[in-house]
């Protein structure tokens, strides 16, 4: 049967990864995945998403979630394999597809042994992740709201296979955008003091903006600040009226978040009067830093420890996932599994090791079964006090 579910297992995210969808698109992606569902007796809906699905597993209170993502990214696949991506310029390059079949290798062990399930395990498929929309969309259906833990996990190129690793507290980052805009005055490149050259004003921008990380900012705790885009002049003899920039903050505490939004603008303010241009500041709040529950993190650790795995510490990230949404609602712990891949994820030559998957679905299927358990003895004792 093992052998079986474990091969099905592979197909699937082969047949995922042959034909990959864009964030929001997954159309044909949610299809398959409710049919292969339905192949073991598990019934999916929608819940009002337009793409994605939502199964239940068990009956009753408590119910645990369990979270994989499905989304492929705008990524021309060079890696040439039997199932390569069939989608001219998407591939599955961040692994979703082994997540998607994993979650379902999970319900499926969990449908297996549901009579003895103490509650309900809430499988989701979640759109979206790539543009961080999805979890959203899953949260405003209101399906979560009764339910008590959620899970998830990202495959890790770095990690070798069969090595697991989580952490308590802060784990991803806040992952924000800024674009700045400098309002100056253009005119001939002879004459510049009959101008309000941006171009300059934009150089002292980006060496002033590199002092709140280095003398801001405590320097033990993590930020970022990197300017990704410039965008001013047509030409070499004439001076431009405006520049245009772009860039990222990445934090992990909410303090540090609203340090940096802060003294970027008072930056901004300070050149701006200094040079007599007005300066534009843009912050967009991206998705919040991942956060896990520690009763949660520790208990993914212990299952992944009897589980087999090689549990390692694991270093703050400076990425972002959209799964941090939930944990601002949820308890509950995200975790990553090693996929042993050269190339990193959003690479066109990433390939995971796809025997992640039958291992990992086992994982999922323990820890969903030992959450609802260990919920339940709380309750117990709770009523015993
Ligand atoms: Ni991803």
């Amino acid at each position: 049967m093992s052998i079986l579910l474990e091969k099905q297992l592979i197909d699937w995210r082969r047949e995922l990864h042959r034909h990959p969808e864009l964030s929001g698109e997954e159309i044909q992606t949610t299809q398959k995945i409710k049919a292969w569902l339905a192949q073991y007796g598990i019934e999916a809906s929608s819940h009002g998403l337009s793409t994605g699905l939502i199964a239940d597993i068990g009956s009753g209170h408590p119910i645990v979630a369990l979270r994989a993502d499905i989304d492929a990214l705008p990524i021309h696949e060079q890696v040439d394999q039997d199932f390569s991506s069939t989608q001219h310029g998407v591939m599955h390059a961040c692994g979703h597809d082994l997540h998607s079949s994993t979650i379902l290798g999970a319900a499926i062990l969990l449908k297996q042994n549901e009579t003895k399930l103490q509650g309900t395990v809430r499988i989701i498929f979640q759109p979206a992740e790539e543009t961080y929309s999805g979890a959203y969309e899953v949260l405003n259906t209101g399906i979560l709201d009764d339910v008590s833990a959620i899970f998830g996990f990202h495959n890790i190129p770095d990690l070798p296979l069969g090595t697991f690793a989580t952490r308590s507290g802060a784990f991803y980052a806040n992952v924000d955008r800024i674009k700045i805009r400098i309002q100056g005055k253009g005119g001939h490149a002879g004459r510049p003091h009959e101008t309000k050259d941006p171009i300059v004003v934009a150089a002292q921008l980006i060496n002033a903006v590199q002092t709140i990380s280095s003398r801001t900012i405590n320097n033990l705790d993590t930020c970022v600040v990197s300017i990704t885009q410039i965008h001013g002049g047509m030409t070499w003899n004439v001076l431009p009226e405006t520049v245009e920039l772009e860039g990222t903050v990445r934090t992990h505490s909410p303090e540090v978040r609203e340090a940096v939004a802060q003294k970027l603008r008072q930056i901004a303010q300070g050149i701006a009067f200094a040079n007599s241009v007005e300066i534009l500041v843009d912050w967009d709040n991206g998705p919040s830093a991942l956060i896990n529950t520690h009763e949660w993190a520790e208990l993914s650790k212990k299952v992944a420890t009897d589980h087999g795995y090689n549990v390692v510490d694991v270093p703050l990230y400076l990425i972002g996932e959209d799964f941090g949404a939930y944990l601002e609602k949820i308890p509950g712990a995200f975790v990553s599994i090693g996929s042993g891949s050269d190339f990193g994820l959003h690479h066109p030559k990433y390939q995971p090791d796809e025997s992640l998957i039958f291992p990992a679905a086992q994982y999922f299927a323990r820890l969903a079964t030992q959450a609802l358990e260990s919920i339940q003895q709380n309750i117990e004792v709770r009523n015993e006090q």
